[in-house]
């Protein structure tokens, strides 16, 4: 994600923080397109038509701007708390507040590393609001495994975010509370990856694969 909160006091940090993330193995984009590019061509398969999809809580879109040109595409809108207005051929940015009020479908929405920032207590408000939008929903985000854990996805969260003024959580799903989310979303599961390797080399030694999942659901009749 492009930092474009950045301002004179971080830019250091920054851009060391970048260098460190290229040598160690530290580049989050490249496995999580691959899984979210695998079930939507899927999705294509199965629907025989172009999607219209939704990238919801799109930061600066990097994760749409990688897949745009796919030939399964037909729209990707993103939509996030910060305005970020890049617009493309196949790319447009929808501000919050209009999404919900448009009301308009989409054949799949994808939520990457986002419900974890709105609260694992709230992430079902959010799925529901969405569930007026599309049925079917891609989901990468953490599971923690205990105190320590935690701590360790705390601090990998404030690293990746420093300078976007994001929230970092006091707790990320577990296996417990994600069932639950599903329950009160009203979706159930028909992909589940619990141990998604995002990183490589040091990054994914420090925050391995145990710390991810990416889920596919889909609302129940
Ligand atoms: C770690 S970034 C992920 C950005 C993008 N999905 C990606 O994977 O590159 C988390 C994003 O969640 C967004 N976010 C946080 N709270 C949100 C909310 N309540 N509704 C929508 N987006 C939210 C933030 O603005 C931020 O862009």
């Amino acid at each position: 994600m492009i930092r474009f909160k950045e301002n004179n006091y971080n830019k250091i940090f920054v851009g060391l923080s970048n260098l460190i993330r290229y040598i160690c193995g530290g580049d989050r984009l490249n496995r999580i397109t691959k899984i979210v590019d695998e079930l939507l061509t899927q999705t294509y398969l199965k629907k025989n038509r172009k999607l219209k999809i939704l990238d919801f809580g799109c930061g600066s879109m990097e994760i749409s701007k990688k897949i745009q040109n796919k030939n399964y595409v037909k729209q990707i809108v993103g939509s996030d708390i910060f305005k970020y207005r890049y617009v493309s051929n196949k790319l447009v940015y929808v501000d919050y507040d209009e999404l919900f009020k448009k009301k308009e479908k989409f054949d799949i929405i994808f939520i990457v590393d986002v419900l974890h920032h709105i609260g694992v207590d709230d992430a079902h408000k959010t799925i529901r609001k969405l569930s007026k939008l599309s049925d079917n929903i891609i989901i990468k985000d953490h599971f923690e495994h205990g105190y320590l854990s935690r701590q360790l996805l705390r601090f990998v969260d404030f690293y990746a975010n420093y300078g976007y003024g994001v929230n970092i959580p006091n707790k990320y799903f577990d296996k417990i509370s994600w069932k639950k989310t599903l329950t009160k979303s009203n979706y159930r599961e028909i992909f589940h990856n619990k141990n998604f390797q995002q990183h490589d080399g040091l990054f994914n030694f420090i925050l391995n694969k145990k710390h991810h999942f990416v889920s596919l659901i889909v609302a129940n009749e």
